[in-house]
């Protein structure tokens, strides 16, 4: 039997409370087992975003708990959290969010530094997450003398770095053309398959929505469906 890893349990996000309430997120629950692979759909403004943030501890909810393999995380004192995320879970955004001045290797291997990895190990595990996503001949190029598929294929390299469980990806295709968008779905489908990573990433692009296998749709800040498909 698979696992609970993501546990959302009745949780909801009000912006701006006091003043003109957004309520982004309302009552929403969803469990999510080990090695799934789901997508998070919805028109702009559906909650997609806070959602997912949330879910990966970078928002706290107004009401509501999340559970990651069996730690409630909005229970985690501030410095807890960020240790726990830094060793559970990868994140990809849209805007990649590659540090400008370092290299791909650099970038990658950041996390890695920050968890105070040894030199040699760490060089090697980028090397090997570089390749795995088809950069080995950009290791030393800086973000800004690589294409958008490229850095984002750094980004998913650098998510994966300290080997999380789960990875977070907000509209990770959304800057890409159509190739590098299906290349990074391909390698994402992989690392799902091979290391039993669980991805949830938000999209509004239908070929990605395709390779689900899982499909949550948020409108209003509600679960108005969420339906297992076969991938194609
Ligand atoms: N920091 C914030 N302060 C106030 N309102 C916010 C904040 N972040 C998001 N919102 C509002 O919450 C709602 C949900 O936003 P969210 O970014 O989660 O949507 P989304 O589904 O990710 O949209 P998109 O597809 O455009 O990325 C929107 O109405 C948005 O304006
Ligand atoms: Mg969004």
């Amino acid at each position: 039997m698979a696992k609970t890893i993501i546990d959302a349990h009745n949780v909801s996000k009000t912006f701006n409370p006091k003043t003109i309430p957004v309520h982004a997120v309302q009552n929403v629950h969803v469990h999510i087992e080990e090695g799934e692979f789901v997508a998070l759909v919805g028109p702009s403004g559906s909650g997609k975003s806070t959602l997912l943030n949330m879910m990966g501890g970078l928002d706290e909810p107004t009401a509501g708990s999340v559970i990651i393999d069996g730690v409630e995380i909005t229970e985690l004192p501030e410095n807890k959290l960020i240790d726990f995320r830094l060793h559970n879970i990868g994140f990809v955004f849209q805007s990649f969010n590659l540090i400008p001045v370092l290299t791909a290797k650099e970038n990658v291997g950041f996390v890695l530094q920050l968890q105070k990895m040894p030199k040699k190990e760490r060089e090697e595990r980028v090397l090997t997450l570089l390749k795995e996503v088809g950069l080995e001949d950009k290791i030393n190029s800086k973000p800004g003398q690589l294409s958008g598929g490229q850095q984002q294929r750094v980004a998913v390299a650098r998510a994966l770095a300290s080997k999380p469980k789960i990875v977070l990806a907000d509209e990770p295709t959304a800057n890409l053309d159509s190739k590098s968008a299906e290349n990074l779905l391909n390698i994402m489908a992989k690392l799902n398959k091979e290391e039993k990573i669980t991805f949830l990433f938000s999209t509004h692009d239908q070929r990605v929505i395709r390779k689900a296998r899982r499909v949550i749709t948020l409108v209003d800040g509600k679960i108005a469906s969420d339906v297992e498909q076969t991938p194609s």
